[in-house]
């Protein structure tokens, strides 16, 4: 871990006096600059796992609810969704267009907003993890919706209990409630209830911090990792990167 970003946001002393950065500094620069001296802790060491849910269950159940207050983005984001496994598809030996996904997963999947507009048109069955009860209270109702496992994805433990396999392991806007330690073990646990051909997708919003930091958002406790962080990760949990 040496070189990742993480290691470097964690160093208290900030980068080094003879960066290239720093040398070609006008005074104004340096001044600029201090509001945004290296966090002393890493992002994702602030993360409260209560605080996190204590938040997302005080939340009202609802699309606009999990969306903060945004609901009109969902019909573009599963629209996109939508486009991406299409692509996905076109290009697979295993699952080429034209049939349904036999089992699918939704992960962090709120009141099912990506369940009921995307991955139940697409699969004969979706399984749900999301650790707030009254979300999940909501999606009872949708077609399709097989196990339900109100846990944390960092207390998801699929392959012990013999679950999948899935085509489709879907991951939406919830990872960042994960630390890097807990989402790389996650990750590592995922190809063993993955079907062969299947796909694990993050869709995630980026950071980015003008210093490439990762930024701790404490209204939900979670983090917003930077592009390389997430090609770190995925590196570290031993997973290729298909298609971005
Ligand atoms: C921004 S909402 C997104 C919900 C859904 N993925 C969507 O796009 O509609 C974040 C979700 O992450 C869930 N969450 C919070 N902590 C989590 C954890 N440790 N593991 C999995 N999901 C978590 C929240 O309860 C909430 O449903």
């Amino acid at each position: 871990m040496s070189t990742s970003p993480k290691r470097r946001i964690a160093d208290p002393t900030g980068p080094t006096s003879n960066s290239p950065k720093r040398q070609c500094m006008s005074e104004d620069e340096k001044a600029e600059e201090i509001p945004f001296t290296t966090p002393n802790a890493a992002p994702d060491s602030q993360i409260d796992h209560k605080a996190a849910i204590a938040y997302w269950s005080s939340t009202e159940p609802t699309v606009n609810g999990v969306l903060g207050g945004y609901p009109q983005v969902s019909r573009i984001d599963l629209q996109g969704s939508s486009n991406f496994l299409a692509k996905l598809r076109r290009y697979s030996k295993h699952f080429p267009p034209g049939k349904k996904l036999h089992r699918a997963v939704d992960c962090g999947a709120g009141v099912g907003r990506i369940t009921a507009g995307f991955l139940c048109k697409v699969a004969e069955r979706v399984d749900i993890v999301e650790p707030v009860k009254s979300f999940t209270d909501q999606i009872k109702g949708i077609d399709n919706v097989g196990d339900i496992y109100n846990v944390g994805l960092e207390e998801w433990h699929p392959e012990k209990e013999g679950l999948g396999p899935y085509d489709l392991i879907w991951n939406q806007w919830c990872v960042g409630q994960l630390t890097d330690a807990h989402f790389v073990e996650y990750l590592k646990r995922l190809p063993k209830v993955l079907n062969t051909g299947g796909w694990i997708v993050v869709k995630e919003n980026l950071s980015n911090h003008h210093l490439g930091y990762d930024v701790f958002d404490e209204t939900d406790s979670s983090v917003a990792r930077t592009d390389v962080k997430f090609r770190n990760l995925f590196d570290n949990a031993g997973l290729k990167l298909d298609k971005r």
